[in-house]
């Protein structure tokens, strides 16, 4: 999933949550911290105001949403990305007909989201901005929300013109670092592309594993929350800012994302090279320190399945991606690879005509959804 950019039960941030437990978790009022919290965060994103928080990434995205449209005045969303699984997002595929054909993310049904929300939430394609324009136009879209970058960087100058689009319209452009925040710098990835948003999402690496998320914005649009309701028993709740706190002051420290970013690099180098020795084609992409390979073949999927099947006996969890953390170490990857390089001789002979469907001891995994981004 992705949470533990700094390893698994970091003994810093696990003591700083195993002291904060004797004196009580939970009161009715904000925690010290989570003010701490706030400020360090927007010390970090300059152009940030204020912050709230949350427990889940996509509770996180959905309280953004619900002040982006607060604040804009306006209901319709533009995406590009996995925002999480509530109503406002999986709106987008809802439709008219509701077959499941014209879902345009493939892979998400929306079974259970009333169908008074379809047209509310429109997708666009990463690196299309002429997509977006016509959509702004067509939609009266008052909020976009967006990856700064999964699969694939951004096209020239795709951010900047976005960012001037939502400030020409008045539109609230809200950016979902999820996954890549504190994962390839300090901060928000937008950090390294020079582009602010209006609101930012953080969840995932922000409490190495314990549940926190959060929503900065600039003033004058999270103060639109005051308009609207947004409250929850265990926003208060002071284990997730205590262990952001100290997750922050750790990576600070060791500069997590120098390692990591080499490491996935080396297993996307390594990952080539064992495709050239094999002739299997592959393709990768993502952010190196979230790196995916696909096979270039219809048996694609089927070969996944393959490498988690023949991985878990040998005791690795790995499927075609990997979440790098600081724990990778030299002997872990090379075991990898070794571990791996017979499965990839095995997949050389499928593709000679051996049935990969005999190898399998289940079916063949499912594709996922399909990402526009
Ligand atoms: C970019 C992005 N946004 C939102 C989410 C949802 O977060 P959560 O699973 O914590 O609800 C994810 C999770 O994968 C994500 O990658």
């Amino acid at each position: 999933m992705g949470p533990n950019v700094l390893g698994y039960a970091h003994p810093k941030v696990d003591e700083a949550v195993r002291n904060s437990i004797g004196d009580g978790n939970l009161s009715t009022l904000n925690a010290p911290e989570e003010v701490a919290l706030a400020e360090r965060l927007v010390d970090l994103h300059p152009w940030a105001d204020m912050a709230r928080f949350a427990r889940t990434g996509g509770e996180a995205n959905a309280i953004a949403i619900r002040i982006a449209r607060a604040a804009s005045g306006r209901d319709n969303v533009a995406i590009c990305g996995y925002h999480g699984w509530h109503d406002w997002y999986l709106a987008t595929n809802l439709s008219d007909t509701g077959k499941l054909d014209d879902h345009l993310l493939p892979g998400l049904d929306p079974t259970g989201v009333p169908q008074n929300l379809n047209g509310s939430t429109h997708p666009f394609r990463y690196n299309d901005f002429e997509g977006l324009v016509s959509l702004v136009e067509e939609k009266d879209i008052g909020t976009i929300k967006m990856e700064v970058m999964r699969n694939q960087p951004p096209k020239g100058l795709f951010l900047q013109k976005i960012r001037k689009l939502a400030t020409d319209r008045g539109i609230v452009l809200i950016f979902d670092e999820c996954t890549s925040g504190f994962r390839q710098n300090f901060g928000g990835l937008h950090l390294n592309f020079g582009v602010s948003p209006d609101m930012a999402v953080f969840g995932k690496a922000l409490g190495n594993g314990y549940a926190v998320t959060a929503v900065l914005g600039k003033r004058d649009i999270m103060q639109a929350a005051q308009s609207t309701f947004i409250s929850s028993t265990f926003w208060t709740e002071r284990i997730g800012s205590i262990a952001a706190l100290a997750t922050l002051d750790v990576m600070e420290e060791e500069k997590p994302w120098d390692g990591i970013i080499a490491v996935g690099n080396g297993i996307t180098q390594r990952w080539h090279e064992l495709g050239a020795k094999y002739k299997l084609p592959i393709s990768t992409s993502g952010i190196p320190s979230l790196s995916s390979f696909t096979f270039n073949s219809p048996n694609n999927l089927a070969y996944k399945t393959l490498i988690t099947q023949q991985m878990l006996t040998q005791g690795f969890l790995a499927a075609s991606s990997v979440y790098v953390c600081t724990e990778h170490t030299q002997k872990i990857i090379d075991d990898y690879f070794a571990a791996l390089e017979p499965i990839f001789a095995l997949i050389q002979e499928c593709e000679g005509g051996r049935d990969i469907i005999d190898e399998l001891n289940g079916p063949v995994c499912h594709s996922g959804f399909s990402r526009l981004n």
